[in-house]
């Protein structure tokens, strides 16, 4: 498990992150923002489907950036203060992760904003299954997905999220494990890349250098994304630009025509002076 922090604004527990994991949230919410008309199509007076927001790797709701005495938001308040601010709330709200801790943190940080929403503290495997079972199937729904690693965003979870007619998606893949495990896993028989993405031993061949297996490997697992449905998904490798390291993969999915002029909005972000 992660290490965490008590956050001295409220006495609960926090994660603690890297800087950039400002630049995962300013994302997020310029999705929520920019995404809040076609979310009204769907929200009375205008509509009854609903739009729900989804998180099944939610954290605790706050972070401590390492080194620092910097607490920020984490992802759900992040999404809750979006949607509150473009005035276009969601429908509901579904938070899971798989660590009880962070969910009961998160609980009363949402209640204290004076929010409501489901929670869940299961695998993220499982907990899919019990959120689709609540959602309006006429509904627009968006699903933030920001596992800490590969092994933990089965392929099968997105498979199961991207069956809802209207499902947008925006996948955080970190791919620091997979930069430094990429020859382990590629050596794993039934392992972590088995799961992420099925049937890539058929598609990549392990034998090219180690960038280009990489590189390989998202185009495939974008294929697969695609495959699954006619949205267009749409993916980028984000690189640290202090350091060169490979921070993560961030892939968009969407069920409707704003898609890729959202992903246009999303991915050309501005953060701390560095331009994307
Ligand atoms: C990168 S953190 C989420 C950060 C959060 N999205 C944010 O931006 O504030 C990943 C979270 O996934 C949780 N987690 C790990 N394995 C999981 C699993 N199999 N299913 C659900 N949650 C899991 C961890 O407890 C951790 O809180």
């Amino acid at each position: 498990m992660a290490n965490k922090a008590i956050d001295p604004t409220d006495g609960l527990p926090a994660s603690i992150v890297g800087p950039w994991a400002a630049e995962k949230h300013e994302r997020l919410r310029k999705y929520i923002d920019a995404y809040r008309a076609a979310r009204a199509k769907f929200l009375p007076p205008r509509g009854e489907g609903g739009a729900a927001y989804i998180e099944l790797y939610s954290g605790a709701g706050r972070s401590q950036i390492e080194d620092t005495n910097e607490f920020v938001d984490g992802s759900p308040l992040v999404a809750f203060k979006a949607a509150r601010v473009s005035r276009t709330g969601f429908s509901d709200l579904h938070f899971n992760d798989i660590d009880e801790e962070n969910i009961a943190a998160l609980r009363q940080r949402i209640a204290s904003l004076g929010g409501a929403a489901h929670y869940y503290s299961e695998p993220a495997e499982k907990a899919v299954d019990r959120i689709i079972y609540a959602l309006n199937p006429a509904g627009l729904h968006f699903a933030f997905l920001d596992p800490y690693n590969l092994e933990h965003l089965p392929f099968s979870v997105i498979e199961r999220l991207a069956k809802l007619p209207r499902m947008d998606m925006l996948i955080h893949v970190s791919t620091f494990d997979l930069q430094r495990n990429l020859r382990r896993y590629l050596d794993q028989n039934g392992g972590t890349l088995d799961a992420f993405m099925p049937g890539w031993r058929n598609r990549v061949d392990a034998g090219r250098k180690d960038e280009d297996v990489r590189a390989d490997l998202l185009r495939y697992w974008l294929g697969s994304i695609r495959s699954l449905g006619t949205s267009p998904a749409e993916g980028i490798e984000l690189v640290s630009a202090t350091r060169g390291q490979r921070l993560y993969w961030l892939v968009f999915v969407s069920a409707h025509e704003l898609g890729r002029r959202l992903w246009d909005d999303i991915r050309n972000i501005h953060v701390q002076g560095r331009l994307l």
